[in-house]
């Protein structure tokens, strides 16, 4: 899709909370966007760039609902080409070498692939706020136009 497609990985319902939040920041921007909770490998291939939301559970792992997702995207590995990406972790960092670890393997990932990070990851901790999306919304908000423009 032209616009923004926001990938969100999420298991109790926080990191979708945020995409949703995103998205309606984006559309008050007036940036098209659509949010993918259960994506295929085409809805990546098909984005115009990219936003991955998500948490980690367990020791460092994917949400469940970005698994499969995730492991096609590694195994296909379809390059990107520059195709500009930003993402924002929500993890808590009382689990110590694992702390956001979800979002840490889909950044390793995206730059394997030579995607266009336009911002350092963004990693927030459940022990700092309780509210992700009072920092997530203006992250992204602050970087719409380079991954847009
Ligand atoms: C069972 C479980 C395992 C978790 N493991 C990690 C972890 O390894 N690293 C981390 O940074 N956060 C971990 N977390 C914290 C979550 O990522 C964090 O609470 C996040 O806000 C949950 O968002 P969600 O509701 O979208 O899944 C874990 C939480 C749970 C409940």
């Amino acid at each position: 899709m032209r616009g923004i497609s926001i990938f969100a990985g999420s298991v109790y319902g926080n990191a979708q909370h945020v995409a949703e939040e995103v998205q309606a920041m984006l559309e008050a921007e007036a940036v098209e966007s659509e949010v993918f909770t259960d994506p295929t490998l085409d809805d990546f291939i098909n984005s115009e760039s990219i936003v991955v939301i998500t948490s980690t559970t367990g020791q460092g792992d994917i949400p469940p609902n970005l698994e499969l997702f995730y492991a096609e995207l590694s195994e296909q590995s379809p390059m990107m080409n520059g195709k500009r990406f930003l993402i924002a972790a929500l993890g808590d960092s009382s689990y110590g070498d694992t702390y956001c670890g979800g979002g840490r393997q889909f950044n390793e990932l995206l730059n394997k692939l030579q995607g266009k990070p336009v911002a350092d990851m963004l990693e927030v901790d459940a022990i700092e706020t309780l509210s992700p999306e009072d920092e997530v919304v203006p992250f992204i908000k602050k970087h719409i136009d380079a991954l847009v423009g």
